[in-house]
């Protein structure tokens, strides 16, 4: 048998750097994508559930570890096959399976209240395509705002999101305000949020849907809602008329080779449903899905090198165009606010 002080050593060399690991694991988590930092209702209670199960799992850890150093260095003698059978069964089977049991109950009751809207209050619908997020607001009149890779929501108040795919299955999850749901082709999920505090956070897509799947983000920004009533009017006017010469110029490009049969701009011959709505594309926080910053450098590199950017997206790169029409192009769609 190994001598006292090192059984000492190896449990030290066990516990202190899992203990290091766990406290530097949760530093790493704040920032506008995380769990742990909520900012929504949803997000509240299930990192309240998280803390609870970390408490207990703590718990057990501890108790684990007191009876095997109890067990090495306190009383060092074996016990009888009754109380080794009776510590195997209540420690081993009878416990885990109560403790699991109230979890997993306090889970599933978690979700009828992370899905049910209150009272009938602001719809969005979203799309998960390869590899970005097309986004329509449900108006009072039912008409529809529709915009791409962006969502606004008024702190405070509960959202209805119902959630399709048309080609694979992604999943929908804005780590910072609630829980994620998958979008599911041929399928309409749904999911509430509730925004408790204003703040720019992150969505992500959280299920493996093809080759670009890391590259399918959103922003979210909560604001209040008289801030968020007069952006959601700005979103649901028809774009503005290019200013500039150059920017005119761009608008003639866009037509003229072909942009608008993939994409809209409301108010203008580009009506194509394929691609995202662009008709306020430069007043996003993002390009690209949330890939590039959103100037005219980054609109010039995205539309010359789509496929660099973004492997196998559909849209085709378009470095065939003289890099002038490329500017001219990058200062409309710029201009689009
Ligand atoms: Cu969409 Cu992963």
């Amino acid at each position: 048998m190994a001598p006292k002080a090192k059984d000492g050593c190896v449990f030290a060399l066990g516990v202190l750097p899992s203990s290091l690991l766990m406290v530097l694991f949760l530093t790493g988590c704040n920032g506008p994508q995380s769990t742990l930092q909520p900012a929504g209702i949803g997000a509240e209670r299930i990192a309240a559930l998280f803390w609870w199960m970390f408490a207990g799992a703590l718990a057990i850890w501890l108790v684990v570890m007191g009876i095997a150093l109890y067990a090495m260095h306190i009383k060092k003698v074996s016990h009888s096959p009754r109380q080794a059978r009776w510590l195997i069964i209540g420690g081993g089977a009878a416990l885990p399976t109560v403790v699991l049991f109230a979890l997993l109950a306090w889970g599933l009751l978690l979700l009828p209240s992370l899905r049910e809207p209150r009272e009938p209050g602001l719809q969005i619908a979203v799309s998960g395509e390869q590899w970005w997020w097309r986004v329509k607001y449900v108006l009072e009149s039912g008409e529809t705002v529709e915009l791409a890779n962006e969502i606004r929501l008024p702190v405070g108040e509960r959202v209805e999101f119902t959630l399709t795919s048309p080609d694979v299955i992604h999943s929908f999850w804005i780590p910072s305000l609630g829980g994620k749901v998958d979008m599911i082709p041929g399928r309409t999920t749904r999911l509430v949020l509730e925004p408790s505090k204003t703040g720019v956070y992150r969505g992500v897509c959280a299920e493996y849907c093809g080759s670009s799947h890391a590259l399918m983000n959103f922003q979210v920004v909560v604001t209040g809602p008289q801030q968020f009533g007069r952006w959601l009017e700005q979103q649901a006017k028809p774009a503005v008329s290019p200013d500039t010469p150059m920017e005119k110029r761009g608008q003639k490009a866009f037509l003229s080779n072909g942009c608008g049969a993939c994409h809209s701009v409301r108010g203008t011959d580009a009506k194509g449903a394929i691609g995202p709505d662009l008709t306020h594309v430069g007043s996003r926080l993002g390009l690209g899905a949330d890939v590039l910053t959103n100037d005219k450098e980054a609109f010039t590199h995205w539309i010359r090198h789509t496929d660099q950017i973004k492997p196998d997206v559909k849209m085709p790169s378009f470095e065939m165009l003289p890099r002038k029409e490329v500017a001219e192009l990058a200062a409309y769609l710029d201009g689009l606010k």
